[in-house]
């Protein structure tokens, strides 16, 4: 399978997020990555839930990959517009009752994804195989832009692709910070299939989007 490319909207240029949307849009890109943050389970606010429903809009064959950095994410569903096409992530730390949250996710008819703190061990996974259709490996502290990657990211990449591929089941593994220039290669190698992309590669000062994302879809084949 190629790689496929996730560019972070909380890297883009906020004053003028509908024409970045657009011409990622029309540059075929396949999934436009959505940070919500609660300013509980990390210290931080992002995109609001009205502004990812409303992206909707305006997308025409991009889809939403969702992240939800928040407690209790399920609250926030209905005011998302949760529904066919959006790869949702949830984190594994924020959810007491997380094989509800993953089927709630699932009748809405969305793709749920456990997302896994850098510090969390890829074994927690055991438990929701079923109930997944891909795992976000977080290879930075999650909560802001422009963090550095985690010591022991790639192995941890590596040891979330074995599991996955010892479970039998056809799960994405999609990797989230410091996907940079100089490391999505072997991040890719390590395992990787969907790559979110923001401060570290295409949002950097000075690039044009178009040749950005030509390359890094180079990178990440
Ligand atoms: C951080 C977010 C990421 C972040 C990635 O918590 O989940 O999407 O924006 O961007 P960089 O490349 O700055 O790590
Ligand atoms: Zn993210």
């Amino acid at each position: 399978m190629k790689g496929m490319l996730s560019p972070s909207l909380m890297c883009a240029d906020v004053l003028n997020l509908q024409s970045e949307i657009t011409v990622l849009d029309e540059l075929g890109v396949d999934y436009l990555h959505l940070d919500f943050m609660d300013n509980q389970f990390v210290p931080n606010i992002t995109l609001d839930p009205d502004l990812i429903r409303k992206v909707k809009g305006i997308m025409k064959h991009m889809k939403r990959d969702i992240h939800i950095m928040a407690f209790e994410p399920e609250q926030y569903f209905e005011r998302m517009e949760i529904g066919e096409n959006d790869i949702v992530s949830v984190h594994y730390e924020a959810c007491d009752n997380l094989h509800e949250v993953l089927a709630e996710i699932r009748s809405r008819g969305a793709s749920p994804f456990i997302a896994l703190s850098p510090d969390t061990k890829p074994e927690v996974l055991l438990d929701y195989l079923d109930d997944i259709d891909g795992v976000l490996v977080m290879t930075v502290y999650p909560g802001f832009a422009g963090r550095p990657i985690v010591e022991g990211s790639f192995e941890k990449i590596q040891a979330v692709r074995k599991l996955i591929d010892n479970s039998g089941k056809q799960l994405l593994l999609e990797v989230d910070g410091h996907v940079s220039w100089d490391l999505c290669a072997k991040m890719r190698a390590c395992g990787g299939d969907m790559f979110v992309a923001g401060s570290s590669s295409l949002y950097q000062k000075g690039l044009d989007i178009r040749e950005a994302v030509a390359r890094m879809s180079a990178l990440i084949s």
